[in-house]
């Protein structure tokens, strides 16, 4: 651990001397947390605060036509064989991207634990593990199951699944593992303090997970078992289906260092962000960087050309992401609500944004492979996501696409 001198040294280099403002009157444990916290946190992503349109700078946009839902039933058997075959042999494995905060959703406890059931208790966690569940009962295979979680919600996460016995996984074949953490600001790029001990954080973002997964020392896990793909997914999508045989054989057979689930966009302006080539490498558009031409533009068969939407759902070749793991992403800046301590000490709630957090993102992670294969799924059957507690995108809204696929609530 740093000592106090260290760790002003390392403030000092980034204009956050105030942190230590009130170290004299901590208790010797704070104090080492407090120190353990400096030594750790990467403060050098304060820094896109200032060139945050050098971050936001994208190359030339062009479409990467996906897979289509046509193709896919036309070879069916050769994807779902496929597929089967590299599960049963151990080198597929899932990854819960759990370590989000659900800010918008409004609840104090994980994403995860939300319980959208009616007549009895159907929680998100729940919804996920008995799909994951379908594909090990049809391969007759006990697929690794990786968990991310962040400091924040790491010890609710592990007791609540403990709890209901996993929803009936096998324990021996779930590794939790905590995200990295990033500092969080005010507009003027001084981090906030949540205490008098600990500086505001955030998790820092969902392509955080492969980085952070080799920080837990799990890369050798992913070697002993033989681990090749892993299959990324939101915690937030009760119809996700996850190491399904068809798009495991699909991203196999298509030798690429990335599957994409997609789905076809419900309105040229939907806001999610689209598949598609920047520079020529694969990449992700956001739907407000698309330009009025992007949305009219047509395909070879008629179709538009940026017509398909992400889902955070993607397998990736383990061994291309050890490739790309030092080449730096950049943070993204996200305006937020920040939780903080005043000068006085008191605790500070805001209800509007405050501040910003730093995230990075999968679309970075994407950019940096060089091939992918978006694979179009059907919407109403594999994506009903919860993002907000009312509205679009909400409990009601998966509620519905749950009835409509026949799960009882
Ligand atoms: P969102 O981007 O919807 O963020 O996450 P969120 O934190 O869950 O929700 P808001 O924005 O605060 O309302 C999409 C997925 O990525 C995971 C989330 O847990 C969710 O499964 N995620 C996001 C992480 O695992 N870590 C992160 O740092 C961010």
């Amino acid at each position: 651990m740093i000592t106090r001198p260290e760790a002003e040294k390392i403030l000092k280099q980034y204009g956050q001397e105030h942190v230590l403002d009130h170290f004299d009157s901590l208790d010797e444990d704070e104090k080492k947390s407090l120190l353990e916290q400096i030594e750790t946190l990467d403060f050098s992503v304060l820094r896109s605060l200032k060139d945050r349109s050098a971050v936001s700078t994208r190359g030339e946009f062009s479409p990467l036509s996906a897979m289509s839902r046509e193709e896919i039933v036309k070879r069916e058997k050769e994807f779902y064989d496929k597929g089967v075959s590299v599960i049963k042999e151990g080198k597929v494995a899932a990854l819960l991207l759990a370590g989000g905060m659900g800010t918008r959703l409004g609840s104090d406890d994980p994403k995860g634990m939300f319980d959208i059931g009616i007549t009895k208790h159907v929680y998100i966690f729940q919804r996920i593990i008995e799909n994951l569940l379908e594909v090990v009962r049809d391969t007759d295979t006990w697929i690794m199951l990786f968990v991310m979680t962040s400091e924040k919600n790491h010890d609710a996460t592990v007791s609540f699944l403990k709890e209901h016995d996993y929803f009936g996984y096998r324990e021996d074949r779930i590794i939790f593992f905590k995200q990295d953490m990033a500092p969080a600001c005010d507009e003027n790029g001084r981090v906030y303090m949540e205490s008098r001990s600990r500086i505001s954080t955030s998790p820092n973002g969902n392509a955080g997970w492969y980085s952070s997964l080799i920080r837990a020392g799990l890369d050798k896990v992913i070697a002993d078992e033989g681990i090749e793909w892993i299959n990324i997914f939101a915690v937030d999508n009760v119809l996700q289906r996850i190491c399904d045989p068809c798009f495991v054989g699909a991203t196999v057979i298509s030798d690429v260092s990335v599957g994409a689930k997609v789905v076809k966009k419900a309105a040229p302006d939907e806001r999610v962000g689209v598949m598609c080539l920047e520079d020529g490498r694969p990449s992700i558009v956001e739907y407000y960087e698309l330009s009025k031409e992007m949305m009219e533009a047509k395909d070879d068969r008629g179709e538009p050309a940026y017509n398909y939407g992400v889902i955070l759902n993607y397998l990736f070749r383990e061994k291309d992401l050890k490739a790309i793991l030092d080449k730096d992403m950049p943070p993204h800046v996200v305006e937020k609500k920040i939780q903080h301590i005043d000068k006085d000490g008191n605790l500070i709630k805001p209800d509007a944004p405050n501040g910003f957090k730093f995230e990075q993102l999968v679309l970075d992670m994407i950019h940096r492979l060089s091939s992918c294969l978006p694979y179009e799924v059907v919407r109403e059957k594999e994506f009903a996501p919860i993002k907000n507690s009312e509205g679009v995108d909400s409990p009601d809204t998966a509620r519905e696409l749950c009835r409509k696929n026949g799960i009882e609530l």
